[in-house]
């Protein structure tokens, strides 16, 4: 019985037990209480750029579609599920239609989910009355918002407004759109690489702040990429390939210096004025056009700006420094589909999208270099965890250094902070009378 005692067993202030990855019943409450609560990413304006323009995606276990309005122009999120008996509506993962047709009996909706029509309504009582009855329409999910084109939808019918629940993490998504010398981005293509990862979602969730593991995990890539950096010369100018991987060879010491940040619920990031992204060239052009649209001053506090990985916990990740996202969707205590989308910085030279392509395909990708690692990781790590012989996962890396700085949480960049952070949040998220 997974009471509000049992749930605060498993957390403690260093570690927590292994049944929060492995027990499919905590799996269950955390779809309710915190993917069925919390403001959930579901996808960025360009994503649908024209009428009827849709993608469908989930939030916890729920199929959603997000489209664009035919009519108003507005974004809906939808449940993907006919009004009739529940066949799922969209099956492809985009498109652009005018309307939804469930492919069992023909009921049809428009854009934002209303019935439209029923192919031989005789029998029913009153086929005009159907269209204005809640039960028969696509329900639309209780809320949804957006803050500078990232849409996000709350299962819950109340909470707190979406600017509050993303509190500093805003920041993060004003840098990558500010980045734009128009202050707009576009979504590149379709999904940059989706994959399944074969372990629980906290795995990748972890992985994204966890500055431990780049000098073990990806210590082959890393090492074999300084080893040719440094037959260069000092003044020479890197190949990207080199310029991209480079960084994953650093040192402990310089994961360190980059510090950690931890949020309120669950929030964090890496770096703030130092981090992998740091060092990357920008080219003339770039900088010319960010003067010109900024000024100085501006510029140079936009381009300075290093976080590296901000979490929105729990769905999303943020790298503005090569413009990209990383979107978790939870499938069962044991799969998760990740996806990474790439966007374009409008009024941006082209070589700045190219950098951020090529460093999708080199550590991303599920074939890049360095991807694969931390894949092989959380598959371990989740069988791992099958052995009852010990129950409990560390995270008591400087337990006794955190600084408080208001609001949020520093320590150093290999610090465990970020972690015990994530946990107290799932424990406020699931545990009932708390406040996460
Ligand atoms: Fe959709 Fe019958 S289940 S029309």
């Amino acid at each position: 019985m997974l009471t509000d005692e049992a749930l605060a067993q498993l957390v403690g202030e260093t570690r927590v037990h292994r049944r929060v990855y492995n027990d499919p019943d905590i799996f269950d409450l955390e779809m309710a209480r915190i993917w069925g609560t919390a403001w959930i990413f579901v996808g960025h304006d360009s994503m649908v750029p024209g009428p009827g323009d849709f993608i469908t995606t989930t939030i916890g276990k729920q199929p959603v579609i997000m489209v664009r309005d035919t009519a108003s122009g507005e974004v809906h999120v939808l449940a993907n599920r006919c009004g009739h008996r529940g066949v799922k509506l969209a099956q492809r993962s985009h498109g652009t239609t005018r309307g939804f047709r469930c492919p069992y009996h023909g009921w049809s909706y428009r854009t934002n989910g209303a019935l439209a029509g029923v192919p031989h309504p005789k029998g029913y009582d009153s086929p005009n009355a159907m269209r204005a009855e809640p039960c028969y329409q696509i329900k639309q999910i209780p809320r949804v918002d957006s803050y500078r084109g990232f849409y996000f939808a709350s299962l819950a019918e109340d909470g707190p407004p979406l600017e509050a629940f993303l509190g500093d993490t805003k920041a993060t998504i004003d840098n990558l759109t500010d980045r734009s010398p128009e202050g707009r981005i576009e979504v590149v293509g379709k999904v940059s690489n989706r994959f399944v990862q074969p372990s629980n979602w906290k795995n990748f969730v972890e992985n994204l702040v966890d500055a431990m593991h780049p000098m073990v995990a990806h210590g082959a890539t890393g090492k074999a990429t300084a080893a040719y950096v440094d037959t260069l010369g000092e003044d020479a100018s890197k190949p990207p390939e080199a310029e991209v991987i480079h960084p994953f060879g650093g040192s402990y010491d310089f994961f360190d210096t980059m510090g950690q940040t931890a949020l309120p619920l669950g929030h964090n990031y890496m770096g703030g004025e130092k981090s992998i992204f740091s060092h990357y060239g920008l080219p003339d052009d770039y900088v010319d056009a960010m003067r010109e649209a900024y000024g100085e001053e501006r510029m140079h506090d936009i381009l300075s700006f290093n976080r590296h990985n901000t979490t929105v916990y729990p769905s999303l990740a943020v790298r503005d420094g090569v413009q990209s996202i990383r979107v978790v969707r939870p499938v069962a205590v044991d799969e998760t589909i990740i996806e990474t989308w790439v966007f374009r910085l409008v009024g941006a030279p082209k070589a700045l999208l190219d950098r951020t392509l090529l460093y999708s395909r080199l550590i991303n990708a599920p074939g890049s270099m360095v991807g694969p690692d931390d894949l092989d990781c959380y598959y371990r790590m989740q069988r791992g965890l099958m052995s009852d012989l010990n129950d409990w996962v560390d995270f008591s890396r400087f337990a006794h250094d955190d600084q408080d700085a208001g609001h949020k949480k520093t320590g150093v960049g290999t610090s465990d902070l970020v972690f015990r952070n994530q946990y107290q949040a799932w424990l406020g998220y699931m545990t009932e009378n708390a406040n996460p």
